[in-house]
């Protein structure tokens, strides 16, 4: 696993004068230069606008599109008959997306969901967590509603919710299910063939892609639903008084898409299958592990959550005292270790939690326990610094 690291132009980044620490994967991860090098390509050698031309270029572009859509679809072990992919610009676009689909529709989501699986959500009943950050499925009985939005892995607890058992409680309850991968896309083995969700959605920027592209990955037969973005590339005939849109992914990609990021996207998928989703999870779940031990050690610290690797991708949030997590990531970074502090686009869920502003670490195979170990020796200086 040590030489993956090697990949990562990023990591050889001096930050304020040190070697860079990079703990924020779960905002972004970076990039291998396997995918930089896609993306140089296709502007260097193709770049064509994709779908509204015949000449070579443009025939390029979108063969990087049609490469995409399956691409996507063999990673997540789903079925072209089953279901479509659509491109958007990030995770929460797809999920805007879904709701316009479903507009009108009453839904059930969770406390623990991002504000971008939250938000977007008009006519909804809130279930709640456990003090670990567990959603209640349970609850969902209580509910009526007709849709069930959730998020596959937390972006606060990294607590992971099984497909299996969400699909499973919706099918019983007739709800059509949402689930937002954000989290989970670079962590967890999904098999949408035998899970059959109706919508899931991800970026490309969090699975070692680009940046502005999102995915939304449907089942077919919503391919009939209004579009929520209109213009060139989605129709098949415009009169002066009438529209036909088309019937495939393009009738929700109007304008022109951002190709380059598909193919850095392609890129991405590529190199995460070379590793295996389950020698990454093996790699991370040894860090998650060495981090909760070592943050168990410090009397001040408080997890926010379980304090077990089980069923959560390789995050930890917590709180570290009275210091307010804003000092502690502006402290970190003067000793070149990037993490993320606040409420992390999830304050339904700190609340619930009954915490304020959580300082989160998020770890990703190429890092390594001797940089988990440099994190407490910090740690442990800012508990000095502002006592
Ligand atoms: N959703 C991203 C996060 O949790 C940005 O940090």
């Amino acid at each position: 696993m040590n030489n993956y690291r090697n990949d990562f132009p990023l990591l050889s980044r001096k930050i304020n004068g040190k070697g860079l620490i990079y703990f924020d994967n779960a905002a972004t991860t970076p990039r291998p230069q396997q995918v930089i090098k896609a993306v140089t390509d296709h502007y260097q050698n193709h770049s064509g606008n994709p779908g509204r031309g015949t000449h070579t270029l443009s025939l390029e572009s979108s063969r990087v599109l049609e490469e995409g859509r399956k691409k996507v679809l063999k990673f997540l072990h789903a079925s072209p008959e089953e279901y479509v992919v659509i491109f958007t610009k990030n995770t929460t676009e797809s999920l805007n997306l879904a709701a316009h689909i479903l507009n009108g529709k009453s839904v059930i989501t969770t406390v623990s969901e991002h504000h971008s699986n939250f938000l977007p959500w008009q006519n909804k009943q809130v279930i709640g967590v456990t003090e670990k950050g567990t959603i209640n499925l349970s609850e969902i009985k209580t509910k009526e509603g007709e849709v069930l939005a959730v998020t596959h892995g937390s972006n606060v607890t990294g607590n992971i919710t099984d497909l299996a058992a969400i699909v499973s409680i919706a099918r019983e309850r007739h709800l059509i299910t949402v689930i937002d991968a954000a989290q989970t896309i670079a962590h967890e083995e999904v098999n949408l063939t035998e899970t059959s969700v109706d919508f899931f959605a991800f970026s490309a920027h969090k699975l070692y892609g680009p940046e502005g592209v999102g995915v939304l990955v449907m089942k077919k037969h919503y391919l009939t639903a209004e579009p929520m973005i209109l213009g060139g590339g989605a129709v098949d005939k415009v009169t002066t008084s009438t529209v036909l849109f088309k019937h495939n992914e393009e009738r929700f990609e109007a304008g022109t898409p951002n190709t380059a990021g598909v193919a850095g996207l392609l890129a991405a998928l590529e190199y995460v299958t070379s590793i295996g989703i389950k020698e990454i999870k093996k790699k991370e779940t040894e860090l998650l592990e060495h981090c909760l031990q070592k943050a168990l050690t410090i009397p001040q610290l408080k997890i926010v959550g379980s304090v077990t690797s089980d069923k959560r991708t390789p995050l930890v949030s917590f709180t570290l005292g009275n210091i307010h997590p804003h000092d502690i990531a502006d402290f970190l970074d003067s000793e070149g270790i990037a993490i993320r502090a606040g409420y992390h686009c999830a304050e339904p869920l700190h609340a619930a939690l009954r915490t304020g502003p959580t300082v989160r670490v998020s770890f990703s195979f190429f890092n390594e326990k001797q940089e988990i170990d440099s994190l407490f020796t910090v740690l442990d200086i800012c508990i000095q610094k502002f006592a």
